[in-house]
């Protein structure tokens, strides 16, 4: 029997990376033999799975790549493979300052990873991919396998927006779409292991095109209607969309398809105005107001979540106070809230920036604190409500306990029966924590 190689994979960053990462291993382990190690010593193959949507990215590369170099001293058969939005932005740049990388690949090639393995095997030379070939990595992808109720499915890759502090369309590339048929096989084929909740996954879901087997263009409403349509599949959630194409025919879909939840990710960035505009985000507050609106005479019961970009340049007291007034006004669910980081290469990275970073700090907290306050009423107006949880294991807090995910994103604590995980059960709210809930089984 020939020696099967061990790969170790560490990733960075968002769902989307945790989702590429997942589809590496199973190429390499279902269509190419190997196995995967959490034991970084033991690896044949170390791959880094980057993202550099914040933060000093490109230091914490080098960093990372600082010591592995001693794993490679030690032995010099040792692959080194880096991957991601950092390794699609720098490139070549990686393998100046890390000689002894071998491997650099894009978020749109990671399926010719193998092949590229094959290749520093042979000619004992590093290789570098970075392109854009059009989502032909699903192609290559083995057949999906869950063991979990819940699972991710890309239905596109990249982003034509070109928020201006954005460096997602040039590290992942143009809006591509799957076939639409392809990503309903990939369902139907996930609710037959169990699998009873889909997220569907892309950096702009509402922006889906994707071409039919009759050559006929699917929009993301449409797609939705399909998904909800397959047997078993009974929840189904998306992340992320854009106020700009949130249109009325999507709008239309929470009326009639109660698979959909009555929870929305739908990242307004900022309060004011004016900093839509210099972040190129073209929609005014007044216009997000408006699909909300809608939303809520679709589904009077919708929770809305957002992302808050804090200290854009220029941003002023006001801006700000916009933002938290806007926080209030929509009363956001849990959401999420970073500090501007300034991203090489985009052009708000040249604007004039006169905020401080001690204030900036200061508004951060401001705004998480105003959220966290917002999502624990929401947390507490649940405390003796009846929710559907589809059950996903057992409990962090304490092995005799069970725990789930309500429609609105909740996890919760309870006590139940194993044969109760992959399964709907009617759960009584009895207690909000901060992080969880926890309830008490009402019916079976
Ligand atoms: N600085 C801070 N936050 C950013 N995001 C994207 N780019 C930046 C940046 N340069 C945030 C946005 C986006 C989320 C995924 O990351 O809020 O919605
Ligand atoms: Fe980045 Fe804007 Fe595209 Fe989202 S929509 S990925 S923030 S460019």
């Amino acid at each position: 029997m020939s020696y099967m190689k061990r790969i170790y994979i560490k990733t960075w960053g968002c769902q989307m990376n945790e989702y590429d990462s997942s589809k590496i291993a199973d190429i390499l382990i279902k269509n190419h033999n190997y196995i995967l190690t959490d034991d970084v010593k033991k690896a044949d193959v170390l791959i880094l799975n980057t993202c550099s949507i914040r933060e000093k990215a490109q230091e914490k590369v080098f960093h990372q790549l600082g010591r592995w170099r001693t794993l490679k001293e030690n032995n010099p058969d040792l692959i080194i493979g880096v991957g991601g939005c950092v390794a699609s932005q720098e490139g070549h740049q990686i393998l100046q300052r890390a000689k002894y990388v071998d491997i650099i690949f894009g978020p749109q090639t990671f399926h010719r990873l193998p092949h590229m393995i094959d290749q520093v095997y042979q000619n004992k030379n590093s290789v570098i991919d970075i392109s854009f070939p059009k989502v032909e990595k699903f192609d290559f992808v083995p057949e999906p396998h869950s063991i979990s109720p819940t699972s991710y499915v890309s239905i596109m890759e990249g982003c034509n927006k070109y928020c201006t502090y954005c460096v997602v369309p040039y590290t992942r590339g143009e809006e591509v779409s799957r076939p639409c048929d392809d990503i309903l096989y990939e369902i139907a084929q996930l609710a037959e292991q169990g699998v009873r909740e889909v997220n569907l996954l892309g950096q702009n879901v509402n922006a889906y095109r994707g071409l039919t087997f009759d050559g006929k263009i699917c929009k993301f409403a449409e797609l939705l209607r399909l998904v909800a349509a397959i047997d078993g599949i009974d929840r189904i959630r998306f992340t992320t969309s854009h106020p700009i194409e949130f249109t009325d025919d999507i709008i239309d879909v929470y009326t009639d398809t109660p698979e959909l939840v009555s929870f929305l990710h739908l990242p307004v960035q900022s309060g004011s105005n004016r900093i839509l505009k210099l972040m190129n985000r073209p929609y005014t507050i007044l216009d997000y107001k408006k699909i909300v609106d809608k939303l809520k005479l679709a589904r009077p019961d919708i929770q809305i979540s957002s992302d808050f970009i804090i200290g854009f340049p220029s941003e002023s007291q006001d801006d700000f106070d916009l933002t938290v007034q806007l926080i209030t006004d929509v009363n956001f669910d849990m959401s999420f809230s970073f500090i501007y980081s300034p991203r090489p290469g985009t052009p708000a990275a040249y604007l004039y920036d006169n905020t401080s970073q001690e204030e900036k700090k200061q508004r951060l907290y401001t705004v998480q604190e105003h959220i966290n306050k917002q999502s624990m009423e929401w947390s507490k107006s649940m405390i003796g409500s009846i929710q559907k949880v589809l059950v996903e294991g057992i409990s962090k807090k304490n092995i005799m306990n069970l725990r789930g995910r309500t429609e609105n994103n909740r996890v919760v604590d309870f006590e139940g029966l194993p044969y109760m995980i992959g399964q709907f059960i009617d759960i009584k709210i009895i207690n909000a924590h901060f992080n969880s809930l926890q309830g008490m089984i009402e019916k079976i």
